[in-house]
């Protein structure tokens, strides 16, 4: 039977670490400011918002929320994020993804202070990341790196899961999960496979997996006959079904198999959470001169 491994439990550990390396640096007269940005009506997306603001107030971070409707001209979001850029109570500026269609992601993501993007997502960040070859190096940089695989590589840490030199697949190539755990996990010095929509005989791949990341947007796409015996698996997945959450794993026959498996809800989710605030935190300090 496998271990569960929380998100919930491990993301409150990390918080009540926050929690009073923000009272500390409110003692130096710095309050960690986070600005979100929400277009649209789209219903996921507003309880991710939701939850980060709700967090945000846990740990004693100002958060600056901005709704704008679903009609939002491109020049008008980009003007925002230009007065944000600019207001020193801002450390942090996060647009919740995904944009309506008429807006252009990848500009957005450009407009953003390279120092203020807590998501990771600039290009200038995604460079760095792509540019370090161990973690000891990302670490030494002190740089954004995006919230969910960071939490990610933080759950099997601090699960104890040996990453050195262990068989990582990950399934999903996306630029905020798939292509960055892939980067992280290597820089841990695993052995990394990146799976995809092109991919032939996947389960022939995945089964050689230690560490299975499953990052694929599809309810319960990996079965147990695509695993091995006592493999660790992170489900990132967050769908929504008639009958409640699941994720992309399918849950109960694959934790028959696995030796440690996260939970949806309750795996992945609260640590992207709580590495967003950790990179509020990081940015308050760098914008303030604070070591
Ligand atoms: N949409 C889904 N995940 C994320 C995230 O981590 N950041 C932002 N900005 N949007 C998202």
């Amino acid at each position: 039977m496998a271990e569960i491994i929380s998100g919930t439990e491990t993301s409150k550990k990390i918080q009540a670490e926050l929690k009073d390396e923000v009272t500390q640096l409110k003692s130096k007269g710095i309050t960690p400011g986070l600005s979100t940005i929400l277009v649209g009506e789209d219903e996921a997306s507003k309880v991710y918002i939701g939850q980060k603001i709700k967090v945000c107030e846990k740990l004693g971070i100002t958060s600056f929320h901005h709704k704008l409707p679903a009609n939002t001209i491109e020049s008008d979001l980009l003007n925002l994020i230009n007065t944000l850029n600019n207001d020193p109570k801002v450390h942090g500026i996060l647009c919740q993804l995904p944009l309506p269609k008429h807006i252009n992601t990848d500009k957005m993501l450009l407009a953003i202070s390279p120092d203020k993007d807590v998501d990771g997502f600039h290009l200038l960040n995604m460079g760095k990341l792509l540019s370090k070859k161990s973690m000891k190096e990302i670490e030494e940089e002190k740089m954004y790196l995006p919230c969910t695989p960071h939490g990610i590589i933080q759950l099997l840490r601090r699960a104890n899961i040996p990453l050195s030199g262990a068989e990582a697949v990950v399934v999903g190539r996306s630029n905020i999960v798939g292509k960055p755990v892939a980067l992280l996990l290597m820089a841990e010095n695993s052995t990394v496979t990146i799976c995809h929509t092109g991919t032939k005989n996947m389960a022939e791949v995945t089964r050689r997996a230690d560490v299975l990341i499953a990052a694929i947007g599809k309810p319960k796409f990996i079965t147990a006959d695509m695993v091995k015996d006592g493999v660790v698996v992170i489900d990132v997945g967050v769908n929504r079904l008639p009958e409640g959450l699941c994720g992309d794993v399918d849950f109960d026959k694959v934790k028959e198999k696995a030796k440690a498996i996260t939970p949806v809800p309750g795996g992945v989710g609260p640590m992207t959470i709580a590495m967003l605030m950790v990179n509020t935190v990081k940015a308050a300090k760098k914008l303030s001169g604070v070591r």
